[in-house]
């Protein structure tokens, strides 16, 4: 194959190596427009993943850079006059002017012909002159290549909010070490890791605004660079700060970050009447947040994998091995994209956290990609970890009012204690609402008590009964449980009761009105959010609206008799539930039902008072907060669901939960619980692990309101993270408690942290699920290493 590679970055040229290395008859030219050994730029980073795939792929390679790596495994970071330090994450940098050298000397070994000073601009002219086969566009971050044949690769660039200029210097760092420094104009912080014997990349970020407030975008490049040294002396010990970016002039050397992704990597280009794959390869095709520092390695291991590909399929034809590529590529691409915009947004957003003190903003830095678990920090460096914990629970137990007991291990984050007004919760698990539509005219039966119950002896802090409704054509389904009168209020009373005298869990109400999604069949009879047969009742919502176009009823617009009706439903429901003796009431106001249908503007179009702005469309939950808030006993707390992003065009986004979150507050409101969507039936959301808890942080740490984070948190890994990065105060969990109402009970086993107190009843579980668990944990260590077969052979042998 004859293969030209426009671009001799890291990707062209180990592209380049690796193929000539895999068939020597292969003729491999790179064209670059700088000169040999002619780079600018400081040092990049590579996580020792990286490296063994560098082993891998090319060892001659790999065994050279490893040489010239300095390593290092520390993170330190450096807030309002604190240093924190966390061990064991095992990086590697390497100057670029050096990796790029190794890359070139490596080329010229091999045979691959190394074209400088040439920059392309007519790629079907250069194809045509190399006759070549394969043509690889791996120009870079601004790639000429990407932008001219555009409508095929359909890129998308998403320029981002800070801007950062990469510095060096000849202080020397013994960690990857992260600065935080305010000014008066914000908040300003460096990413600084040392490369070489006597080299450091030092990156200065701060927000586009923040920038401009300083005076940046006014500076010379000295003056921006003198501005950097005062900022950050304290680390700087004297050293100045270096730029090489001598062809920039001003403060053009602060840039912003694309965020590029393309629909499509391969093009197939007429070479004289020949048709020849162009393929994006490295920063062409992609880019991953310098905070993760994965851009070379993508662009690395994307020539790692299009080398593989023509290994192994280049007999079925390019067409397969292409596709194979780019299939691999984009999904290897997307995932690592996904924790750099996590670490990307974390960083443009260092004010939400900087009131944190320095231990909890630290923890908050180090997993903000949610890419470094907490049980994985503990493996890293147990110290920091059961440091921390200690530390989290001390403040905890404080805020509760309650004494720390002396516990032979830290305290898990998720068990530790939480007080809203006069109650508190023995630990962080909350048990979600979750309709059982199991009522008989609203009446809570045997089904409820035994339900609840089970899941307030398995261990929760707190248990949320599912929406109950305050009238009966308030209602989901007929089965939905109610609040309007005085039977159904004692029914409740002997599920609170059980809770109350068996346990030392809390129970919750979550009082709500269904709106335009009232009056449907139960899931398992007639479907989901299909209207009842015969016997439907009429519907009121924001606006005059049909859930299901051609479907559902449609639901009229409330009007003001209608609503004050319905206030006073949920006022006169506050008292039963009061009454009934439950410790927290939580008003829904989410997932389309009536007070979520006021909230968003894809459901209220109203046009009096309670329409328009944000600020009117929340004034009816609001009123009807206040008017239960008076109605409900002062020591008693109230949290509000809501549905903080739409996730639809024009629908509420997370900017808007932050201000709804604000509005709630200025009422009274103790928490809000974050969840999402189903306010509209074409939503779009993007699910994943945590994918709801961004906005319970957002809502906590902006608004400054006690937040619930719920939707797919599923193991105490992830609450523990949750609760210790401060990134909400509650985790609600649903459909894991549907699967095991003892989740806390197993998960805390599973922890292996022994001193959760257990139902008296159950203690002979506890001890044998701990005993089994420690099995398991002992042979999977002992297993370690050991392919599948040598496990079986083990097990055969014993
Ligand atoms: C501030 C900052 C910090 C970074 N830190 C890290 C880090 O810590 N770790 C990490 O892995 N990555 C880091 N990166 C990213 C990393 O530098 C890139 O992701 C990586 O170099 C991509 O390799 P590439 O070969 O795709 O592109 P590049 O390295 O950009 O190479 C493209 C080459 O194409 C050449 N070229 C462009 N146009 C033409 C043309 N028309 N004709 C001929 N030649 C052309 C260019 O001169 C260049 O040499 C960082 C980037 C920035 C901006
Ligand atoms: C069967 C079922 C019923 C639900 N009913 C309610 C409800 O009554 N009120 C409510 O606010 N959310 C309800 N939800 C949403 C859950 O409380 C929770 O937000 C959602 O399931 C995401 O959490 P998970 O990933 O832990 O399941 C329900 C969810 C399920 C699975």
């Amino acid at each position: 194959m004859n293969i030209v590679c426009i671009g001799g970055g890291p990707a062209g040229l180990y592209f380049g190596l690796l193929m000539k290395k895999q068939d020597p008859r292969h003729e491999v030219v790179v064209v670059e427009r700088n000169r040999a050994y002619d780079t600018f730029g400081w040092g990049v980073v590579f996580s020792d993943q990286t490296l063994g795939n560098l082993v891998a792929a090319d060892e001659p390679t790999a065994r050279t850079i490893l040489q010239a790596f300095n390593h290092w495994d520390d993170i330190d970071v450096f807030f309002k006059g604190h240093k924190v330090t966390s061990r064991g994450h095992g990086f590697c940098g390497i100057g670029r002017k050096r990796l790029l050298n190794i890359l070139q000397a490596r080329c010229e070994a091999l045979g691959v012909k190394l074209v400088f000073e040439t920059a392309v601009s007519d790629v079907r002219a250069l194809a045509a002159d190399f006759r070549a086969d394969l043509v690889i566009g791996c120009d870079g971050i601004n790639s000429g290549i990407r932008a001219r044949y555009q409508e095929v690769f359909r890129p998308e660039v998403d320029t981002r909010r800070c801007r950062f200029v990469w510095l060096g210097t000849r202080q020397r760092f013994d960690a990857f070490t992260f600065a935080f420094e305010e000014t008066e104009h914000g908040w300003f912080q460096a990413h600084i890791y040392q490369f070489d014997g006597e080299t450091s990349t030092f990156i200065v970020e701060t927000p586009e605004e923040v920038w401009q407030r300083a005076g940046l975008d006014r500076m010379s490049q000295e003056e921006g660079i003198a501005f950097c040294e005062k900022l950050f002396a304290a680390r700087l010990d004297g050293h100045p700060l270096l730029s090489n970016a001598t062809h920039l002039r001003g403060s053009a050397i602060w840039i912003k970050f694309p965020r590029i992704v393309c629909g499509n990597w391969v093009h197939r280009i007429d070479v004289g009447g020949k048709e020849v794959p162009l393929v994006l390869m490295g920063d062409a095709a992609h880019t991953a947040h310098y905070s993760i520092g994965s851009g070379t390695k993508l662009a690395l291991e994307d020539a790692i994998e299009l080398a593989r590909c023509c290994a192994v399929y280049r007999a079925e034809g390019m067409d397969k091995v292409l596709a194979v590529y780019q299939d691999v590529r984009s999904v290897e691409v997307l995932k690592i994209q996904s924790a750099a915009r996590n670490s990307m947004e974390w960083f443009e957003n260092v004010d939400r956290y900087t009131q944190f003190e320095a231990p909890q903003f630290a923890y908050s830095m180090l997993t903000r990609s949610q890419r470094i678990p907490h049980e994985n920090l503990r493996l890293r460096d147990a110290g920091y970890v059961d440091g921390y914990e200690n530390w989290v629970a001390e403040r905890a137990f404080a805020q509760a009012g309650v004494d720390v007991p002396s516990a032979s291990r830290p305290i898990p984050p998720m068990l530790t204690p939480f007080r809203a007004r006069g109650v508190v919760l023995k630990n962080r698990i909350v048990v979600s609402p979750m309709a059982q539509y199991s009522a008989t005219d609203g009446l809570p039966g045997d089904f409820h008590l035994v339900h609840l119950g089970a899941r307030a002896m398995g261990g929760a802090g707190l248990v949320c009964a599912e929406m109950t409704c305050v009238s009966p054509d308030a209602r989901i389904t007929r089965g939905c449980p109610g609040l309007w009168n005085d039977a159904q209020r004692d029914a409740w009373s002997r599920i609170v009761a059980f809770v109350h005298a068996e346990t030392d869990a809390k129970i919750a109400m979550q009082l709500g009105h269904a709106g335009a999604k009232g009056s449907t069949c139960v899931p398992w009879a007639g479907g989901e959010d299909q209207p009842l047969a015969a016997g439907n009742w009429p519907l009121v919502s924001a606006s005059a609206q049909q859930y299901l176009a051609g479907t559902s009823q449609t639901a009229r617009a409330a009007t003001r008799d209608d609503m004050a009706r319905i206030q006073a439903d949920f006022v006169a429901a506050t008292r039963r539930a009061a009454e009934a003796g439950f410790d927290w009431l939580e008003l829904h106001c989410a997932h389309g039902y009536l007070l979520s249908s006021f909230i968003s503007p894809l459901t209220n179009r109203r046009h009096d008072e309670y329409g328009g702005d944000l600020a009117g469309r929340c004034r009816y939950p609001l009123e009807v907060f206040a008017a239960i808030r008076a109605a409900w006993p002062a020591d008693r707390p109230i949290s509000v669901r809501i549905s903080a992003h739409d996730w639809a065009d024009g629908g509420i986004t997370p900017d808007d939960a932050v201000a709804i979150g604000r509005l709630f507050k200025a009422v009274g409101a103790d928490m809000m619980d974050c969840s999402s969507g189903q306010v509209v039936p074409d939503a779009k959301p993007v699910y994943g692990r945590m994918y709801q808890t961004p906005f319970a942080d957002r809502i906590r740490n902006e608004a400054g309101i006690a937040t619930i984070a719920v939707g797919a948190i599923f193991e105490a890994d992830h609450a523990n993270g949750i609760i210790a990065a401060g990134r909400a105060d509650l985790c609600a969990i649903a459909r894991p408690h549907l699967a095991n109402p003892a989740w806390t009970l197993t998960e805390t086993a599973k922890l292996g942290y022994p001193s959760l107190a257990w139902p008296k009843q159950y203690l002979s579980a506890k001890a044998q699920l701990e005993r089994n668990l420690q099995r398991e944990k002992d042979a999977a260590s002992a297993n370690a290493g050991l392919t599948p077969q040598e496990i079986a052979a083990k097990l055969i042998d014993s």
